[in-house]
């Protein structure tokens, strides 16, 4: 093929849950225009998830091509598996020898794609760079700067991220022709979850969700809980479910993470029986629960966001968030653990009478796609 001569390669790196979500937009808008736009998408999947409803549901249900490459690499602890995801990635990129390595947020799949693109020099492209919570104690936190450092596109979501770049020296190279990691390039692309939402909202099934698949009757709140600061701290998860439990007021639809179902079983936890735990659901069922739900309970990052495209006022069980406008704009709220402050929160939340944009436009994958091929500059 000819053709492919002319291609740039990039080698898109994911491995857990969100990075399937976001490599769908990207990933269907590269096999659409890749050959208008002279781009050739390799797609790698690590294995650091692997339950067929923490992956393969997804690849199925969301039209997302098949990955090249499986490097199943699977659990473990987080130097064990980041090696192996780097060693494996390393050497299918001196294989390829792509243009450019895309990797998606901050989970351990993205620092080894990004470390592994860094030692070849191949130049990265970081998805939703420059969100801090400002808590290197979390595994994110250390994966998304040590990332946004090696990267030369910084394809930000938001001007909050543009600027907490800057704070940390990192600024757009102004016009250079050919960005590198030392003189980067660094732009607002907008949210490429917002537009997943907007794609796969169209083909949600509310009524088979709610009505057929769980019999959901009346109004419910979605629950969500998987971060390690909360599940590895049992002081945290009692805290929390102390309050959850008090709530009995509300019927709660809790969609377990493996990592918190693993936990509560460790430590002998069951919810009161308002709280129904379903197990982790695809993509397009989560849509149909976010859209009917009254309120969404989470400490996700993807979760919080996805409260405001479906209008739903959320409570996060984090002490900060990178996702500040939707604080400031009331429509989340930082509660902790602290088991008053979620009952209090849970009991006067409210949607506020405004719903700004704060996300961009729903087309980031096309600007991404320019950024890339040098488009727009
Ligand atoms: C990871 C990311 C986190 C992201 C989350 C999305 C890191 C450091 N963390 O956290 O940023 O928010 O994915 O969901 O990369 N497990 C299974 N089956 C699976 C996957 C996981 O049983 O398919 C269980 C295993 O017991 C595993 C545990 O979940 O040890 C944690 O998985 P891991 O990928 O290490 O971290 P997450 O908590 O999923
Ligand atoms: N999600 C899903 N099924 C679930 C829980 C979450 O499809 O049972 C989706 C959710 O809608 C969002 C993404 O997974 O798009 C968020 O991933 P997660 O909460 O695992 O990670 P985070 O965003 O915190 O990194």
């Amino acid at each position: 093929n000819e053709g492919r001569f002319l291609m740039r390669e990039v080698l898109t790196v994911v491995g857990a849950r969100p990075q399937f979500i976001k490599a769908a937009v990207f990933s269907r808008h590269v096999r659409r225009f890749g050959d208008t736009l002279g781009l050739h998408e390799f797609l790698v999947h690590t294995g650091q998830h692997y339950d067929d409803n923490m992956s393969e549901i997804f690849f199925r249900e969301m039209d997302i091509p098949t990955p090249d490459v499986n490097l199943k690499v699977g659990s473990g602890t987080h130097g064990k598996t980041t090696a192996e995801m780097l060693a494996g990635l390393e050497a299918l990129m001196m294989e390829r020898k792509p243009e450019i390595v895309l990797v998606y947020g901050d989970t351990n799949s993205t620092l080894a794609g990004a470390l592994a693109a860094s030692k070849l020099h191949i130049p990265i492209a970081h998805v939703e760079a420059g969100l801090r919570s400002f808590m290197m104690i979390m595994p994110e936190e250390q994966n998304r700067r040590l990332t946004d450092h090696l990267s030369t596109w910084l394809l930000c979501p938001t001007d909050t991220a543009i600027k907490n770049l800057r704070d940390e020296g990192i600024k757009d190279g102004k016009g250079v022709s050919r960005p590198s990691p030392d003189k980067k390039r660094v732009v607002n692309v907008g949210d490429i979850m917002l537009e997943a939402s907007l794609y796969y909202r169209e083909k949600a099934d509310v009524k088979k969700t709610i009505n057929e698949k769980y019999g959901i009757k009346g109004s419910f709140t979605l629950l969500t809980i998987h971060r390690a600061e909360n599940t590895d701290d049992p002081t945290r998860l009692k805290s929390i479910f102390t309050a959850l439990d008090t709530l009995s007021e509300r019927t709660i639809i809790f969609p377990v993470h493996p990592r918190t179902r693993k936990i509560m079983s460790d430590i002998g936890m069951s919810p009161g029986r308002h709280i129904r735990m379903i197990d982790p659901v695809g993509y397009l069922e989560m849509v149909a629960l976010e859209s009917e739900c009254d309120l969404v309970l989470t400490d996700s990052g993807g979760v919080q966001k996805e409260a405001f495209f479906f209008s739903k006022p959320c409570i996060t069980f984090r002490d900060s968030t990178e996702w500040v406008e939707l604080v400031e704009t009331g429509w989340n709220t930082l509660v902790g653990a602290d088991t008053d402050a979620i009952i209090t929160a849970v009991r006067s939340s409210r949607r506020p009478a405004e719903h700004p944009i704060m996300y961009g436009d729903g087309r980031t994958a096309e600007k991404i796609a320019l950024e890339l091929v040098g488009g727009t500059r």
